[in-house]
């Protein structure tokens, strides 16, 4: 099937982000959110990332006049039923995602392919509780997206190969490049990058190293572009709390335990550059 329109649920890092690339390629996009002042905040993003495209010459302009032009917004969750496509980035919690589609289901057309860009909910369950089950699959961005080449493509139990084959297609028009991973707790990138990022809390919290040491080490020793407490700031604590509690349920296997330091600075509230403090403090 031939997707031209694309509805995104949730206006926050990663559905701002996904706007951002589809609109590049010539998708038309919907994007939608709970209030207006968090769709006015990612419309300015989106257009503060292209401009910063367009100034180091990876985009014209004009291609980013373009792109701007399709990005329509509404806090109308309905409005999306007339997408080709639709991919949810909302909230990482299964009864937000569950309701949303819930919402969503009675307006779309019977051809519209379901996803989510869910990074370790179970695609199987989410899909069993819609109409579509076949036409549900994974659609999982890396972030920053913009930047991140990597797409993962995650098929539940039911899902058909021309859904899979339509979603490899507009991955393919982005430019971007798919992985396909099976439906299995956290998929492929989060089954080996959170217990990478909890054996770094670990370190800090049996004092092997400080934030400094442990960053360092792997910029400097494993040509990481970002240390893993870095980059556990930047997805968010309660994120990678999250995916390795889903590991640890999931393949009730105590390597995946969380780490208790972790679970600490979350129920803190510190949960990385969102809240301005993290293992680091950005205040
Ligand atoms: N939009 C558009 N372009 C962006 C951007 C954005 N949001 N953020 C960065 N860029 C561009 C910059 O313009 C720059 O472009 P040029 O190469 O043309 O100069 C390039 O990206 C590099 O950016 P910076 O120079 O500002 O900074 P940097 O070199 O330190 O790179 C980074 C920043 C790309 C984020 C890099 O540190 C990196 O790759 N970090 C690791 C990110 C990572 O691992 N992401 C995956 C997280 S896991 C995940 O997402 C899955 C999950 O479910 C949790």
């Amino acid at each position: 099937m031939d997707i031209k329109t694309v509805g995104i649920v949730g206006a926050g890092q990663m559905g701002n982000g996904i706007a951002h690339v589809m609109a590049l390629a010539g998708y038309d996009v919907t994007m939608t959110d709970i209030s207006e002042d968090a769709l006015q905040a990612a419309i300015k993003l989106i257009d503060s990332n292209m401009e910063r495209q367009v100034s180091r010459d990876k985009i014209t302009a004009e291609a980013k006049a373009d792109a701007m032009a399709r990005i329509a917004t509404t806090v109308t969750l309905t409005d999306l039923g007339p997408s080709d496509l639709i991919i949810e980035a909302a909230t990482e919690r299964e009864t937000v995602k569950q309701a949303i589609f819930e919402d969503l289901l009675p307006h779309l057309k019977p051809h519209t392919i379901l996803t989510s860009n869910t990074s370790s909910i179970s695609i199987t369950r989410l899909a069993s509780r819609t109409d579509r089950p076949e036409k549900f699959m994974g659609f999982h961005f890396m972030n920053p997206v913009p930047v991140m080449q990597l797409v993962e493509l995650i098929r539940g139990i039911a899902t058909d190969s021309e859904t899979y084959d339509a979603c490899k297609q507009v991955v393919d028009k982005l430019g971007k490049t798919a992985a396909s991973a099976e439906d299995f707790p956290a998929f492929i990138v989060n089954r080996i990058l959170m217990p990478m990022i909890n054996e770094a809390v670990y370190t800090l919290y049996e004092g092997v190293g400080n934030v400094q040491s442990i960053d360092s080490s792997m910029k400097l020793g494993a040509n990481h572009p970002m240390g893993p407490l870095e980059l556990a700031d930047f997805i968010g604590l309660d994120t990678c709390l999250a995916i390795m509690n889903v590991l640890h349920d999931g393949l009730a296997d105590t390597k995946y335990r969380p780490c208790p330091l972790l679970t600490k600075y979350v129920e803190a509230g510190w949960l990385g550059r969102k809240t301005q403090r993290g293992f680091y403090d950005y205040r």
